[in-house]
């Protein structure tokens, strides 16, 4: 069951809305083995949305996003992306027989994403310049042609991003104290807010949690609060240097009590690293942000121990292996037999 079917009643789904469906969302809600206890922390949480089919949360926006330009009587998709976006358009648009038709900077995207959205069928184009000018481009575009803009300031992709917020809930049965997430376009922080908020308002939660957000250092447009002409990170899907959902991402803080702040590449480096290692979950680098942040407020005493902490790993490790090789040790190559294989491993 994808998440129209499962949460209809939340949604901007009418009559007249064409079924879409790829089974996303439901992913699971992994409770820490070892993190959790090394921090001291009772109740630690992932949240695995690199389970989706297209490997990131993206497919719960995007499922709706197309219901609704296909119920609109639109065939053309068109977005700007670092990446998963656009993987999860072009699968969404070939599912559907709709023309996709994808902007990313050039040199920019991770291998695997960019190899999604090509085999999904779309139309790429690798456009000189970051990501913020692919997008501006791709809004004026939008606004002079017959195309669905599918990033995420169509309100839309929101509304399906925030079941994962229902999900959330519906697992622990309230909301947790802490929700942490990486913050890039912004859009992700906004939905959640807004998924917390309703679901509280309908008395399915009766508390709210607080937002935390993670940008990298070399793209803290949100942290700084100026806009960063070349944003650098080793997280490309969070290397934007002008979110479009900037308000929706302060608004979610400051109603929540929450922070967003910023982590380096090397404290994400090595925060993925550890969660593969040491929970058995593979997170592209941008997911592990916010979990960098989660060790930083740890050691800072920021956070309470007894607090139920939940860190949205927002797209699977998968999708960029070059990022993630980057930081462990190569394999052995060897030419050898059993003998000199159980000598080079200490057997
Ligand atoms: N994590 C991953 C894996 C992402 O791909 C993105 C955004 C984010 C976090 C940040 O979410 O933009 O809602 O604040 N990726 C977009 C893309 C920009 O084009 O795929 P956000």
């Amino acid at each position: 069951m994808g998440v129209i079917a499962r949460y209809r009643e939340h949604l901007p789904i009418g009559p007249a809305t064409p079924e879409v469906d790829l089974s996303e969302g439901s992913t699971p809600l992994v409770p820490s083995r070892n993190i959790g206890r090394a921090l001291g922390l009772k109740h630690l949480y992932f949240k695995y949305e690199g389970l989706n089919p297209t490997g990131s949360f993206k497919d719960r926006g995007m499922v709706v996003a197309v219901a609704k330009a296909l119920e609109a009587g639109s065939r053309v998709f068109m977005c700007a992306s670092t990446g998963n976006t656009s993987a999860s358009m072009a699968a969404y648009a070939g599912r559907t027989g709709a023309r996709a038709i994808v902007v990313v900077p050039s040199g920019e995207i991770a291998l695997n994403k960019l190899s999604q959205a090509l085999m999904y069928g779309a139309k790429v184009v690798a456009l000189k310049g970051t990501f913020d000018f692919a997008f501006e481009t791709v809004r004026e575009l939008a606004g002079r042609y017959p195309v669905a803009l599918m990033n995420s300031i169509n309100p839309h992709r929101i509304e399906g991003q925030k079941t994962a917020a229902f999900e959330i809930v519906d697992a622990l049965g309230d909301a947790p104290d802490y929700v942490m997430l990486p913050v890039g376009n912004a859009g992700n922080i906004t939905a959640y807010w807004k998924g917390f908020k309703e679901y509280h308002a309908t008395g399915r939660a009766t508390r709210l949690p607080r937002m935390v957000g993670a940008q990298a250092e070399g793209a803290a447009p949100i942290v700084t609060g100026t806009p960063v002409a070349n944003p650098k990170t080793v997280a490309s899907a969070i290397r934007i240097g002008n979110p479009a959902s900037w308000e929706g991402a302060t608004s979610a803080r400051d109603e929540s009590g929450g922070i967003i702040a910023a982590v380096t590449d090397t404290e994400i480096l090595s925060a993925q690293t550890r969660l593969a290692a040491s929970e058995g979950l593979f997170a592209e680098p941008a997911s592990a942000a916010p979990l960098a942040l989660l060790f930083r407020l740890v050691r800072d005493g920021k956070i309470d121990k007894d607090s139920a902490t939940v860190v949205v790993l927002t797209g699977s490790g998968l999708k960029d292996p070059d990022a993630a090789l980057k930081n462990v040790e190569p394999p052995i190559e060897l030419d050898g037999d059993a003998r000199t294989l159980a000598k080079v491993l200490k057997l």
